[in-house]
């Protein structure tokens, strides 16, 4: 793959000469640190999404809602805050109380909304913490916590790394976290599989596949294909840096509980060989395509997520994994029509019709409704949790 970095279809609105301007630094800088050997797609895309000041969460593109780049469930209604904040309300009275921590808040709205509906039912947490790699949008968060003036913001607290004493109780929530990690993509042939790795060359970034003996890509990657089958020139992603972070996640966690919610699928219909192309995903503007090469720090670059893989993380992290289905039925077990009785009323008019367009857009199988999946991973909090009572695919992992 080649990418002149700034040519864009023609009908595609063009960067701003600013944005362009700060797209080329960044470009800059990862050419500079790709030098004439290149890096792995995995380092590009960290560059690309998080190197300070530059990247596209740590500096200030607009990203979320309709003016930005995609739009997040906890964006389109706070109808999703209003059902997770069920299932947090009873993880909380099953474990007597506790905090709750939130990895990459976003815009800061699931936390808002939540924060607000679980007000309103007298069940804030201890603390509400956030665990947010960008600058920037931690002051985005603080902006719109200091706008809503809820009765918690003093509950608000952002981190810079997770406790590190193992004393933390309550449950970790993350939405569209996972598919933000940087991955490596592979393309498996069975004498040598070829590694996806970003270089510099003449006018713009190139992507080029090549072998990768003796790595821990390979080994796994390996392991992957003897599991699945995999067909000659398959090309995908994973994410090596997986069962770290995980355990670094659960480490802290003394009794509780991690919700991720997420694009993805088990690992079986993850790698099926008529997704030959991998699941990488970028948006710009509402644009979804698959050109990662294509305006660094100005689109989101994205992947589906192997809840498998997340599963088996957890497990060797100690974790059990205690719920597995889609974001429809974790949404239905919450009692989502009732919440949206409790929004707004048909006799409300544009008021109602817009709540109800959103929820079709997050329950719909065409929508987000089947594509979206939740994971509910626990250490030491037995009760059943209100979202995972409806559906259990935890055979599908
Ligand atoms: C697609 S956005 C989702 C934002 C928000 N959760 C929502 O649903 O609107 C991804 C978020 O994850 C954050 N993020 C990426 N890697 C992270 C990590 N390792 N730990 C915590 N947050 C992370 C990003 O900075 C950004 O806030």
């Amino acid at each position: 793959m080649m990418g002149r970095p700034w040519q864009l279809p023609p009908d595609w609105p063009a960067p701003a000469p600013e944005a362009r301007a700060h797209s080329e630094r960044l470009a800059g800088l990862i050419r500079s640190e790709a030098g004439e050997t290149g890096l792995s797609f995995a380092r590009y895309m960290e560059l690309a999404l998080y190197a300070p000041g530059l990247g596209y969460y740590s500096a200030g593109a607009r990203k979320f809602g309709e003016a930005g780049d995609f739009v997040t469930a906890p964006e389109l209604t706070p109808l999703f805050a209003r059902a997770l904040a069920r299932t947090c309300e009873a993880g909380l009275v099953a474990l007597g109380g506790g905090d709750l921590l939130e990895l990459g808040a976003g815009s800061g709205r699931l936390a808002a909304d939540l924060l607000d509906a679980l007000a309103e039912r007298d069940a804030l947490p201890g603390h509400y913490l956030i665990l947010e790699p960008s600058a920037e949008l931690r002051e985005r968060q603080r902006r719109l916590f200091e706008e809503r003036a809820g009765g918690w913001a003093g509950r608000v607290q952002w981190l810079d790394a997770l406790p590190s004493d193992g004393s933390f109780t309550g449950l970790l929530i993350a939405n569209e976290v996972l598919d933000a990690r940087p991955v490596e993509l592979f393309e498996w042939r069975a004498d040598a599989l070829l590694q996806g790795c970003v270089a510099w060359r003449e006018d713009g970034f190139v992507l080029d596949y090549e072998p990768a003996p003796g790595t821990p890509l390979e080994e796994r990657v390996r392991a992957l294909a003897a599991d699945l089958a995999l067909p000659e020139g398959y090309r995908s992603e994973i994410d090596l840096g997986l069962d770290a972070w995980l355990a670094s996640l659960a480490a802290p966690i003394a009794r509780g509980a991690m919700v991720f919610i997420d694009y993805g699928y088990g690992r079986a219909e993850y790698y099926h060989p008529q997704r030959a192309g991998g699941t990488l995903m970028c948006h710009y503007r509402h644009r979804a395509h698959g050109d990662p090469l294509l305006l660094p720090g100005l689109q989101d670059i994205t992947h589906y997520v192997d809840f498998t893989a997340v599963a088996e993380a957890a497990q060797a992290a100690g974790l059990a994994v205690r719920g597995y289905c889609t974001q429809a039925h974790f949404l239905l077990d919450n009692g989502i029509d009732g919440l949206l009785a409790e929004l707004a009323l048909p006799e409300e008019g544009a008021r109602y019709l817009a709540a109800v367009q959103a929820l079709k857009t997050l329950m719909l199988p065409g929508e987000m409704g089947e594509r979206f999946k939740c994971l509910l991973l626990t250490r030491g909090l037995d009760a059943p949790l209100p979202g995972f009572r409806g559906q259990d695919l935890r055979s599908r992992l």
